[in-house]
């Protein structure tokens, strides 16, 4: 039987705590706010302010010397995390090249380009030029959600030994919890199998202890068990 739901549960169901914690957050000002203007008229996708709330939060509780990110977009994130860390050094990976174009004037504006690397490449083919930059103190997931899993593979060897693996939009607007048969258009039935496919994958991951926090479009954190701690 299901249990009644809390007066919390349905407020945050019903939005109402999301638009709360929304108004809580200071409005951006100066290139920040320039840069989530253009990405809304552009429709660039670009982490929204409680995620990017909590990833930051994370960064200074965690203090991460060496960022790698998969998926700069126009080099929001990327700006906001090196403005959050003075001394931490970001390797950010986009292959949309007018993406590209946008995100390098943005880390010109910022004065923050001597500590941001821009890798202007597909990230599944990479590999060879980031280990060069490597290892991370923290690795930012935010590229292609039907390939997390690939991603993640593919990176998790540069992350450093205390180091920790942040992979956005994992609810996916909370459609991962819907019944995929109801989910129209079909046609995106088979991301959102991926998506749920690869959170059953790592919450079960022997090498890593994951949480997923249902903020913004659900963040997921996971941090290396260590050798002499591995799930039996
Ligand atoms: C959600 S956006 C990133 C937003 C950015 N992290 C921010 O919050 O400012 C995802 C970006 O990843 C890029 N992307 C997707 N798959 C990729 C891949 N395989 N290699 C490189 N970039 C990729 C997309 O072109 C897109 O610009």
């Amino acid at each position: 039987m299901l249990k009644e739901r809390t007066y919390l549960e349905e407020q945050i169901l019903n939005g109402k705590i999301d638009e709360y914690l929304q108004s809580l957050i200071p409005e951006r000002t100066g290139l920040l706010k320039e840069i989530e203007e253009f990405a809304e008229a552009e429709h660039v996708p670009i982490m929204e302010p409680e995620g990017i709330a909590t990833l930051l939060q994370f960064l200074r509780l965690q203090q991460p010397q060496k960022i790698l990110e998969l998926g700069t977009a126009i080099g929001y994130s990327a700006i906001r995390m090196a403005m959050t860390l003075p001394n931490a050094r970001i390797v950010t990976i986009e292959r949309i090249e007018k993406r590209i174009e946008v995100a390098k004037q943005n880390f010109e504006k910022s004065g923050l380009s001597d500590r941001i690397t821009l890798v202007e490449s597909d990230a599944l083919e990479a590999f060879e030029v980031v280990k060069d930059h490597g290892p991370f103190d923290l690795i930012f997931v935010d590229a292609a959600k039907g390939q997390y899993r690939r991603f993640f593979e593919l990176y998790e060897p540069l992350l450093s030994e205390r180091g920790i693996i942040i992979t956005d939009n994992v609810l996916f607007k909370g459609l991962v919890a819907e019944e995929l048969e109801t989910i129209t258009p079909r046609r995106r039935r088979g991301l959102i199998k991926r998506i749920q496919n690869f959170n059953t994958w790592l919450l079960s991951h022997p090498h890593y202890d994951t949480v997923i926090i249902p903020i913004g479009d659900g963040i997921a954190i996971s941090k290396h068990r260590g050798e002499q701690n591995e799930k039996a």
